[in-house]
C-alpha cells in the first residue's frame, strides 16, 4: 500500500445473508484489506465466494453484519449521499438504458448530479471520444456492439470524475482480443487519471496482467494472498503465478507471506 491514508479500509467484515425461512449464509467471512490511493487492485476467487457482495458493501448499497468498512474515511452505507460522485462502477454488462443515445446514456451520472445540461454533453462528448466513440453520440444500444456498449459504459463512469473505479467483470463477456482491447484502454484512462481501481475478475490471466496488487479470496471471502504484480512480468513468471494463484484458490487456505 502507499504511505498515503488508505482509500478502502475494511476490517473484519462479515456479510451473514438470512432467507425468509431463517436460514443462514456467511457470503463473506472476515475480510479485512486496505487500499491506498492510486493502486490497482485485481480480486480472483471462486464463483459465489463474495466478490460482488464486497463491491456492493463498498459501494454502500448494503451493509455488513459485522465489522468496519471505510472509503475515503467514510462509511459508504452511512454516509451514502457523500458519495454519489465518487464511484465510477463498470459492470459485466453494460446497463445502459436502451431508450437513450450513447450520448444520453453517457450524460445520465451527470443528470442526476445536476450538472447543466451544455456541461453534461461537453463533458460526456470528451470521454466518448476518448473512448473511441466519436461519431457514435447519437446511436442507440441495439446499434452498437457489445464492445462498443461496453465503452459507452466506461464513458460513463469517467464521466463523472469519479475517485474510485469499481469494474466487476467488466470484460468477462467480450470475446478475448476486443476484452484485451478493452482493458488496456480502460487501464490506461485509470493511470492517466491516476484513479484508484479495484477490479474484479475470473481470468487469472487478466489480473495478473492488470494489476499492481493482486488479491486472491477464499470461498467465503477472506484474503488467502496479496501480493503485487511486477509490471513487465514475463510470460514464464506470469505462468508460475498462476499456476500458485490456481493451487491457492484450490486449497483455499490462508497463505503466509
Ligand atoms: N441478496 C442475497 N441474498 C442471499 N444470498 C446472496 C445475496 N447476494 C449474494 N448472495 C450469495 O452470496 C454468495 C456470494 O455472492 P457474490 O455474488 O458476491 O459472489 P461472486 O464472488 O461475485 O460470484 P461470481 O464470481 O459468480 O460473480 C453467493 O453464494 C450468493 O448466492
Ligand atoms: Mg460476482
Amino acid at each position: 500500500m502507499s504511505g498515503s491514508a488508505a482509500v478502502v479500509a475494511m476490517t473484519n467484515v462479515r456479510r451473514v445473508y438470512t432467507s425468509v425461512d431463517g436460514d443462514r449464509f456467511v457470503a463473506i467471512e472476515d475480510l479485512s484489506l486496505e487500499v491506498g490511493e492510486g493502486e490497482i487492485v485485481a480480486i480472483v476467487g471462486k464463483t459465489g465466494c463474495g466478490k460482488s457482495t464486497t463491491f456492493n458493501l463498498l459501494l454502500g448499497l448494503e451493509a455488513p453484519t459485522y465489522g468496519s468498512i471505510k472509503v475515503l474515511g467514510k462509511d459508504p452505507y452511512g454516509d451514502f449521499d457523500y458519495f454519489r460522485s465518487k464511484f465510477g462502477v463498470v459492470f459485466q454488462t453494460d446497463r445502459l438504458l436502451p431508450w437513450r443515445t450513447a450520448l444520453q446514456n453517457a450524460t445520465l451520472g451527470l443528470e442526476v448530479l445536476g450538472y447543466l445540461e451544455s456541461q453534461q454533453k461537453e463533458i460526456a462528448r470528451y470521454w466518448l471520444e476518448k473512448l473511441e466513440l466519436g461519431g457514435f453520440e447519437e446511436a442507440y444500444p441495439h446499434e452498437l456492439s457489445g464492445g462498443m456498449r461496453q465503452r459507452v459504459a466506461i464513458a460513463r463512469a469517467f464521466s463523472m470524475s469519479p475517485e474510485i473505479l469499481f469494474a466487476d467483470e467488466a470484460f468477462g463477456h467480450l470475446d478475448q482480443s476486443t476484452a484485451k482491447r478493452l482493458r488496456e484502454v480502460f487501464l490506461n484512462l485509470v493511470a492517466e487519471t491516476k484513479k484508484t481501481c479495484l477490479l474484479i475478475t475470473h481470468n487469472i490471466h487478466e489480473a495478473i496482467e492488470v494489476g499492481s496488487r493482486l488479491i486472491v479470496l477464499g470461498k467465503p471471502s477472506r484474503v488467502l494472498y496479496d501480493v503485487r504484480t511486477p509490471v513487465g512480468v514475463s510470460r514464464a513468471q506470469a505462468a508460475d503465478l498462476e499456476d500458485r494463484i490456481l493451487t491457492i484458490i484450490e486449497a483455499n487456505e490462508v497463505v503466509q507471506v
